[in-house]
């Protein structure tokens, strides 16, 4: 009997699944694993452990690009043991370079687009078929929205809303690797968060590049703030989350949504890019700051607990001194919990390669710095003010680093670490916060809230 089960066990193909990038793609990786899971293969913790690697790649900064280019190499060496090996390629470097990924690499058997994830059971029986060589990219309107998803917490979901982009920011590849913006229809959505309330998940972050337009192109008649108002019923469900919103298109009646829902958590990402309106020029966003800066007042007159996190990329071409003060200023002005900082890295096709005044790598990195050491503190004094404070937690995991410790987030989307029983993984609780840094709070569980 034992037996049988090791040759079972043995007979179970595996795959490892490596994510770059964005959670948009970290999204696409629960896709991915999840067609695999119907096409037989379990998930692998470890590459060498596998019949099949998948690399899902982002091409959205340079470095990521690097980083892909360098693991292919490292998976790559694993097939001199195991030459039976398929490595495949996907997400939005495969959607760029297609042929060329293939070409250029041996150790490399199949690549795919973000535009054709369903395709991916499909093409592994085409490459044990025919051998590697199999390039899938997926036209604009492949479906591939509604595939089967694997998620490995129970507790909180990404919830795809839309694909695509239509903005051209002048710096950005994805319109060109994920292509034109399409909405899911709103039933699609309901269904999947009614699906992921019965397996007992809590909170739901809806993701989208621009999730304020959602809904343009639909034959139904349903924008961004009705579709909030069509998950906010759903039992089960006791958090909604969205990202990401483009501050041109960020409504006062999306606003009047989040101050009245319930559900929806004080917490939104508005990426502001830079603080000067030359360069937002530059980068055709669509906005100056002071726009900007008003969408800001007013979130915070509505809903003065939200917390605030941004996108800012330094050292954009033309962006002298005073321009890079500005960014610094519109820092100070609006006080962010949180950002996330980037350097201008060049990406094929987009316009903003053409424009003059690129600027040198080392003046980029001592900008980034200098922002980086600003931000901290801002975010050491914003974390700060909720000392003494209660706050509610869901909890969604074990605290590596700390034994008999717990970590979960507040609807303001601040980390919070308690020592606390496992029993409260997946549980909503109020804490009293004892002591913060400028990346995560402290807590302890008020008494009320210790039994899950
Ligand atoms: N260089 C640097 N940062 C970029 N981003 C997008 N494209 C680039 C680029 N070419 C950043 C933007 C965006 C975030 C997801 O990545 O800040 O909001
Ligand atoms: Fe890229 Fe701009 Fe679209 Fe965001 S809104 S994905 S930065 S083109």
């Amino acid at each position: 009997m034992s037996e049988q089960l090791t040759d079972y066990k043995n007979s179970t193909k595996k795959v490892y699944i490596k994510t770059f990038g964005c959670q948009m793609n970290e999204h696409d990786s629960e896709r991915i694993a999840g067609l695999m899971a119907e096409a037989g293969y379990d998930l692998s913790e470890r590459p060498d452990d596998a019949q099949v690697i998948i690399l899902n790649s982002c091409s959205v900064r340079e470095k990521a690009y690097d980083k892909l280019r360098s693991e292919i190499g490292r998976f790559g060496s694993l097939k001199k043991n195991n030459p039976g090996l398929v490595i495949g390629v996907g997400g939005c470097v495969a959607q760029q370079e297609g042929k060329r990924l293939l070409g250029g690499s041996r150790l490399i058997d199949f690549v795919f687009g973000p535009r054709a994830i369903h395709k991916v059971p499909e093409i592994m029986e085409r490459v044990s078929s025919d051998g590697r060589g199999v390039v899938e990219i997926g036209a604009p309107g492949d479906k591939m929205i509604d595939a089967n998803i694997k998620r490995d917490n129970g507790i909180t979901a990404w919830v795809s809303i839309m694909e695509g982009c239509d903005n051209y920011c002048s710096y950005c590849v994805v319109p060109y690797t994920r292509g034109r913006e399409v909405s899911r229809p709103s039933n699609n959505i309901i269904n999947e968060i009614e699906g992921l309330a019965s397996d007992g998940f809590k909170e739901v972050t809806l993701l989208g590049q621009n999730v304020s337009s959602y809904g343009k192109g639909l034959s139904e008649s349903v924008d961004f703030p009705t579709l909030l108002s069509k998950i906010e019923p759903i039992e089960g469900i006791e958090r909604i989350r969205f990202i990401t919103s483009h501050p041109r298109d960020l409504s006062v009646d999306l606003i009047d949504a989040m101050a009245k829902l319930s559900k929806v958590c004080e917490h939104i990402h508005l990426p502001l890019q830079s603080g000067s309106d030359k360069i937002l020029e530059g980068m055709n966003r669509g906005y100056t700051y002071e726009e900007y800066r008003k969408k800001i007042d007013l979130i915070r007159n509505r809903i003065p607990s939200i917390s605030v996190s941004t996108d800012i990329i330094v050292g954009f071409p033309g962006e002298y001194k005073d321009d890079f003060h500005k960014t610094k200023d519109a820092l100070l002005g609006i006080g962010y919990d949180n950002i996330y900082l980037f350097r201008y890295s060049r990406r094929p096709n987009t316009a903003a390669l053409s424009l003059d005044g690129h600027l040198p790598e080392d003046l980029k990195i001592e900008r980034l710095e200098e922002i980086l050491l600003m931000q901290r503190e801002i975010a050491s004094r914003k974390n700060g003010s909720y000392i003494g404070r209660s706050a509610q937690v869901l909890f969604d995991g074990q605290n590596s680093k700390e034994e008999g410790g717990i970590v979960g987030r507040t609807r303001t989307n601040k980390v919070v670490y308690v020592k606390g029983s496992r029993s409260l993984i997946g549980h909503l609780k109020e804490v009293k916060i004892v002591s913060t840094s400028f990346a995560s709070l402290r807590g302890e569980l008020l008494e009320n809230s210790i039994n899950a």
